[in-house]
């Protein structure tokens, strides 16, 4: 693999064009590499790719075979963990350690998925006297993935994993501002003998390579990643072709506090769920409901530990590293300056550390107390180490506001009463709820998505193997 190539059918090549794209790491704005610019040509020839692939080698493979390749592919991610890890951190600028997290995360995706491909079963149906009904379930066919850059080597194995393991084919756009470790990683998956154009990547802008995929008419299957603007876009491609998507749109995910709350277990969670990943991560919990009978002294515990997070350099390996861009920071910045501007007082703030160099995409992690609900604050995806609190009197209280905004991906509840802890889960508009725990990260089983803004369409687990197959439904007249 040239550092400026892209894998399509099984070789690597640079854009048709020749350009390229320089890579830049955001601990410190210092150029890492590059990755070649694709545009709809390159797009074409890797659908075409994976189209022969489709009605060839991976089509005629036996389920079981299938599995096998996407378990060596996991142990050989294993085996380059730590080279993994090092170009993860050092192209999203996230502490090494969230970068170890994230290539075990991914090899589990293909252990999992891998173990799963030969137990995707069909169902029969009882009909008509003298008749018999089987439900086979069946590839999509070419499906395509558009991944953003926060999580990319970790959402690889999201969005490959089901995909292969129920047969399909893939051409995969991953983000251009984070996409080194996905180029290692693909480059892995050859050499684990996966037949050639069963996946494809293609690198290069979004307006350009994204776009190019999203109407391309020779998939049949879009997941999609990212903002809901994008989202609308690849969703309004989709339905002019008439083919499936995906939508995984990010959120303003609750935690919502109960005056019963065990403090030390909560308060770990809320500042896990805000800072990891510098807040950019699409489940983050970047607002806290919390019962005003308790307003006071948990966010004095809450802004003591607040005032501890260390932020710095992905080498530095501390709580929280860089945004991925200076435009992601200036965004980030933005919604702070608004804050500020708009009266919010800031209880807290984390430390950058003096290692930390000037010219990294750092952003203070900042705590807004008393934020009414509808700042934008507590209304908007900000994606970076913002959190915002918000008071409310009661459970009717606390289940108005956490549904008051347009999204719904994960919600946490934090009491030690069952009935409410059951209610709550209940009513709550969300893909996911943890009760008296919070994080969608590493759960593989779980499956993961949301509704409303924040999407449709579950991905992980044993629900996504569903969503990358279609049903067809076999009549037998047998008399
Ligand atoms: P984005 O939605 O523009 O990018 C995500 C992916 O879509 C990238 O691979 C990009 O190349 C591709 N893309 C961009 N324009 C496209 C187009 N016209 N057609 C097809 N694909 C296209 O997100 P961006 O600009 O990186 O971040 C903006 C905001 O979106 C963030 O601040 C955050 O709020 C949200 N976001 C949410 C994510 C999540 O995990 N839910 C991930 C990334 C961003
Ligand atoms: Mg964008």
């Amino acid at each position: 693999m040239g550092s400026n190539e892209m894998l399509i059918g099984g070789k690597w090549q640079s854009a048709v064009s020749r350009d390229t794209i320089p890579m830049y790491s955001p601990s410190d704005g210092k150029e890492i590499g590059h990755i070649a610019r694709g545009t709809a040509v390159d797009v074409d020839k890797a659908v075409a790719a994976a189209r022969r692939a489709f009605d060839g080698a991976w089509g005629n493979m036996a389920a079981l075979e299938r599995g096998r390749l996407m378990s060596r592919l996991a142990a050989l991610i294993l085996d380059h963990h730590e080279e993994l890890a090092q170009i993860e951190a050092a192209d999203t600028g996230k502490p090494l350690t969230q970068a170890r997290t994230d290539v075990t995360v991914c090899a589990r995706y293909f252990e999992f998925y891998g173990g799963a491909a030969d137990k995707l079963h069909g169902e029969t149906i009882p009909y008509l006297n003298g008749y018999q009904v089987i439900i086979l379930r069946e590839p999509r066919g070419v499906t395509g993935h558009i991944i953003p850059w926060n999580y990319p080597i970790s959402m690889f194995g999201r969005t490959l994993g089901p995909a292969l393991a129920a047969g399909n084919t893939s051409v995969l756009k991953p983000a251009e501002e984070a996409c080194l470790g996905i180029m290692r990683l693909a480059e892995i998956a050859t050499e684990a003998g996966f037949p050639d154009g069963v996946i494809n990547v293609v690198t290069g802008y979004g307006e350009e390579a994204g776009a190019a995929l999203s109407v391309h008419r020779g998939i049949d299957f879009i997941s999609f990643t990212g903002s809901p603007e994008i989202g609308t876009l690849v969703q309004t491609a989709a339905a002019r072709n008439h083919i499936p998507c995906m939508l995984e749109l990010g959120g303003k995910s609750p935690q919502i506090i109960f005056e019963d709350v065990n403090y030390e277990a909560a308060i770990e969670a809320v500042i896990k769920a805000i800072v990891q990943n510098a807040g950019q991560t699409c489940s983050a919990g970047s607002r806290v409901l919390l019962q005003r009978s308790i307003y006071e002294s948990f966010m004095r515990s809450l802004s003591q530990r607040f005032s501890r997070v260390r932020v710095g350099s992905h080498t530095a390996d501390l709580d929280c590293g860089a945004v991925i861009s200076r435009q992601q920071k200036q965004r980030v910045e933005s919604f702070l300056h608004g804050a500020r501007d708009s009266g919010l007082e800031v209880v807290a703030t984390g430390m950058l550390d003096k290692s930390a160099d000037p010219n990294g995409y750092f952003v203070t992690p900042t705590l807004f107390g008393l934020v009414p609900e509808g700042n934008d604050l507590a209304r908007e995806e900000v994606f970076g180490p913002v959190l915002a609190v918000v008071p409310f009197d009661d459970e009717t209280d606390a289940l108005r506001i956490a549904n008051g905004t347009d999204f719904g991906l994960v919600c946490g509840i934090w009491t030690e009463n069952g009935a409410r802890q059951m209610r709550m889960a209940k009513r709550v508009k969300a893909g996911q709820v943890f009760i008296n725990s919070y994080g969608a990260g590493g759960g593989v089983e779980l499956p993961f998505g949301g509704v409303k803004k924040s999407g449709h369409g579950r991905e992980k687990g044993l629900e996504a193997l569903r969503e990358f197959t279609v049903a067809k439904t076999v009549v037998f007249n047998h008399g």
